[in-house]
């Protein structure tokens, strides 16, 4: 669609902060939510992975909240990470606008985001957990609060986060226009949204669970022992930055020592880390410091790094929507990516559910069993299991000690350190 955010209904200083970010044409999601958005409508968006849905509900809110006072808008994610990604755009868009903002989030001084609140930002960003526990000491007033917008909705929705979210919901103004997006809207969220929002528009760009389309995808079929010398193969084909995924915190961390054991600067990002550790490892992946970022499903939904050049799944979601977001972390607006899923013969079952969400087969590639790099790495597995002298890569070895890499730009260029 060769649109123009002109003919949005944007106003000039909303046009001109565009310009700046280089944005020049509106994405699909982004033409077909906005207008209807700033007549302030409801809506249900749904569109494929790295498509723009932010800035599809940013833009429309500035607009409306100009030259109001007050806490006009909440904007709800998962997880911490993404509220501070979400806080770059609010920041230029709302900026634009003469709009402020406050970022409300765990693991950060609590203090600081009261005394933030008390100024009445105009949007509030913010993680369920942190925004519970302040809503419960009475800190945040929403009596003027306009709109509710749920990013990642589907999983804002799921179990874990539904009595968070009811106690968030209790405290909202029952007038007020709702906002969901996300790239996978099952059927859940289409019966909350039935109870919850006042005659939606449904904004489909495409259908839910379609994954990024030039995400290369990759299916191979191992051995689970198999897995260590395989993604150490994946990374030696070339030098693009890569976010692997674990199903555990404790997988995390052994893939992470495996890693830095083969000379990869690598960090790790999962929920028993602390906010620095989570902060230093994200910064340091956007930056390129480390090539390879090792996560849990954490990391799945909505973040926005430039240059990921592989997601590999070294082990399946637990939920076989996020097979969607995690591969779409990579070929994000305009850029493409490989993403490449280890699967064993016991994983079938999931493979299948997330064939049938995704509505096609994830290609089946043979496993490199002859490469060198998979035959040294599979040999000193080997070797590893009659002789369990020194750690090796499945072996339960203490955390060793800190990369002493130098820091740097490295996003295309990771070479090996030897
Ligand atoms: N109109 C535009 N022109 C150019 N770039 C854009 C435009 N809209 C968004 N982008 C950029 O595209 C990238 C992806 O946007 P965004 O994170 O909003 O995607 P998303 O649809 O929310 O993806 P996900 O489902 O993974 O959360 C961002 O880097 C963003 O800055
Ligand atoms: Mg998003």
């Amino acid at each position: 669609m060769s649109e123009s955010f002109d003919r949005l209904g944007l106003s000039k200083a909303t046009l001109g902060a565009l310009r700046r970010v280089r944005f020049t044409q509106p994405t699909p999601i982004q033409s077909q939510a906005i207008p209807p958005a700033l007549s302030g409508k409801d809506i249900i968006g749904c569109a494929a992975t790295g498509t723009g849905k932010t800035a599809a509900y940013v833009l429309p809110l500035v607009e409306r909240f100009h030259s109001k006072k007050g806490t006009l808008g909440l904007v709800l994610a998962p997880t911490r990470e993404l509220i501070q990604q979400i806080s770059e755009p609010v920041q230029v868009f709302a900026e634009a606008r003469g709009l402020t903002h406050a970022v409300v989030i765990g693991g950060e001084d609590m203090g600081a985001q009261v005394e933030a609140l008390k100024a009445q930002p105009t949007f509030v960003l913010a993680t369920p957990g942190r925004l519970v526990d302040l809503l419960e000491n009475g800190m945040v007033d929403f009596g003027k609060l306009e709109a509710l917008v749920l990013d990642e909705a589907d999983r804002m929705l799921d179990m874990g986060f539904l009595p968070q979210l009811e106690r968030i919901f209790e405290a909202l103004p029952r007038r007020r226009q709702t906002l969901l997006f996300s790239a996978t809207l099952g059927p859940d969220v289409t019966r909350f949204a039935r109870e919850m929002l006042y005659r939606p528009v449904r904004v489909e760009v495409t259908r839910s669970g379609t994954p990024a389309e030039r995400a290369e995808q990759r299916l191979y079929v191992v051995k689970p022992e198999e897995k260590s010398a395989l993604l150490l193969t994946l990374l030696a084909e070339d030098e693009a930055t890569a976010l692997v995924f674990t199903k555990t915190k404790e997988r995390a961390d052994k893939v992470l020592r495996t890693l830095q054991r083969a000379g990869h600067k690598s960090a790790v990002l999962h929920a028993d880390r602390t906010q620095n550790q989570r902060r230093q490892a994200m910064e340091g992946f956007r930056k390129g410091t480390y090539r390879c970022l090792v996560a849990t499903d954490i990391a799945a939904r909505g973040l926005d790094v430039e240059d990921v050049g592989q997601v590999i799944n070294y082990d399946l979601p637990h939920s076989p929507e996020d097979y969607v977001h995690r591969i779409g972390r990579t070929a994000r607006a305009q850029a493409s990516g490989v993403a490449s899923t280890f699967a064993t013969s016991k994983d079938k079952a999931v493979v299948a559910q997330i064939e049938r969400i995704m509505r096609g087969q994830i290609p089946r590639v043979e496993v490199p069993r002859d490469s060198p790099v998979f035959r040294e790495a599979w040999n000193q597995f080997v070797a590893s299991q009659k002789d369990p002298g020194p750690p090796q890569q499945d072996s339960e070895a203490p955390p060793q000690r800190e990369q002493r890499q130098p820091a740097g730009r490295h996003a295309r260029t990771h070479r090996k350190q030897r």
